[in-house]
């Protein structure tokens, strides 16, 4: 199979609604898979939680050990392994990638760090998880990519975290294309809008200055719709055409962050140095056709992630906020008795929940990262490149720039590098 028809999280597990079944032998006797996190913020309590919970839920072949989170800072980096579940605690990235009792480096770090904390991993023979978008640029991840694949062939494995694959309705929805439901698709729509910088006064956190993000909304929000809509379609994007736009630039100086996406002010102002929002239009390579739009000014919409696709035989459509249910139109009933209708995505026979509740009792954001815990254990321990791998993270940085390409010309078309 090619890297465009795959699914992932479709194994089935023996039901064992959330740990109350019996796993086939010891937990505590299985190999470790020993752990090293840098940040410790937003996605450092993300992650921390699915691999707290992971080995607790899914029956897997390595035991997952929390051994070790690395933050600049001293009292709060130690203070952030208490509260994660964390054995010990670096202030220096790179005398965690240094230790020899540390067997995956997972990146959740800024951007700008991405690359240099990855290569260092690999190049240390760690596996490694790394948040995306993967990189800033299309250098530096064309640089991981290669030492992703290098390192496979030393037993590596190497993951970006588009964790959205991960929600069940959306892994079964890629079930759903793939099996051949919706026949040839002809269109794929994207939004992903949050409101978070409607106020001009929120302060400039490292999200808002290029050096750091790369980008703004394209790199944070619609780089997860682009890897989405990818893999949902089983296709990549051939060529875009794009707007984006920064509609507040200059904003006060950030004192410090306070929660995932808030933040407070300090003396004095500084420049946007990102896109605000990006609106663009896609043609896969099939002749599908796509819309994406990602913003941070939807007033009122806060992690509005929605996307429909439609094909010759049926339709599909998700939306994050109503992430157990997935909508389906089955365009080859009669048109008397045809319309779209609810699927309620937790049965057992779904994707990843098996291991969870009963049907009903649904699931909610931080699964995404229990999942993605998972399949990348499974990974590492048959020794499989996992999905999404460096080269899937390669490929959307390679929409990302094609995007801000096309705006810098005037929405001129612009055809995705190979
Ligand atoms: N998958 C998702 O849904 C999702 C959601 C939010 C963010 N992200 C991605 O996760 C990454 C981190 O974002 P976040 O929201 O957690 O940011 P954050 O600001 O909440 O946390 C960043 C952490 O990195 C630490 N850090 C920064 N530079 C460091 C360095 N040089 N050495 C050690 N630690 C350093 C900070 O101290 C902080 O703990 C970004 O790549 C972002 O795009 C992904």
């Amino acid at each position: 199979m090619g890297q465009w028809q795959q699914t992932e999280g479709a194994e089935s597990e023996q039901p064992r609604w959330a740990g109350f079944g019996e796993p086939e032998g010891a937990v505590a006797e299985r190999p470790p898979l020993r752990i090293g996190m840098v940040g410790y913020a937003f996605m450092g309590a993300a992650h921390s939680q699915g691999w707290r919970t992971v080995g607790r839920v899914f029956d897997l072949p390595l035991r997952p050990v929390l051994a070790a989170i690395c933050g600049r800072d001293a009292a709060a980096v130690h203070a952030a392994a208490d509260r994660h579940g964390w054995a010990t605690a670096e202030t220096d990235w790179r005398d965690l990638v240094a230790r020899d009792d540390i067997d995956l480096v997972d990146i959740c770090t800024p951007g700008d760090t991405h690359a240099e904390i990855a290569l260092a991993a690999l190049a240390a023979g760690k596996h490694v998880l790394c948040e995306k978008p993967l990189a800033n640029t299309v250098e530096e991840a064309e640089a991981m990519a290669e030492a992703a694949a290098t390192a496979h062939e030393r037993g590596l494995s190497a993951m970006v975290g588009f964790n959205y694959r991960r929600v069940p309705a959306a892994a079964f929805a890629r079930r759903m294309v793939a099996e051949g439901r919706l026949g040839t698709l002809r269109h794929v729509r994207v939004t992903y809008l949050q409101d978070w910088l409607v106020d001009p006064s929120f302060p400039l956190t490292w999200r808002l200055r290029r050096e750091r993000a790369g980008s703004g909304s394209l790199g944070d929000l619609g780089a997860h719709i682009i890897d989405l809509a990818q893999h949902l379609a089983g296709e990549p994007l051939a060529g875009v055409s794009a707007l984006t736009e920064t509609f507040v630039r200059e904003r006060p100086l950030a004192g410090g962050v306070t929660g995932g996406l808030s933040a407070v002010s300090a003396a004095g102002t500084g420049a946007v140095t990102v896109d605000d929002a990006a609106v663009f239009t896609g043609r896969f390579a099939s002749g599908a056709l796509a819309s994406f739009e990602a913003t941070r000014y939807a007033t009122g919409r806060k992690n509005a992630l929605r996307i429909e696709l439609n094909g010759e035989r049926g339709s599909l459509a998700f939306d994050l906020e109503r992430l157990n249910e997935l909508s389906y139109h089955d365009g080859t009933e009669p048109g008397t008795h045809a319309g779209f209708r609810r699927i309620l995505v937790t049965e057992p026979d779904h994707p990843y929940l098996d291991a969870w509740w009963p049907p009903g009792h649904g699931l909610g954001y931080e699964h995404t990262f229990v999942h993605q815990a998972r399949d990348l254990v499974h990974a590492i321990a048959a020794g499989r490149t996992p999905e999404p791998s460096f080269a899937d993270g390669l490929q959307v940085q390679r929409v990302l720039a094609a995007v801000e390409d096309s705006a810098r010309k005037n929405s001129l078309y612009t055809p995705i590098a190979v």
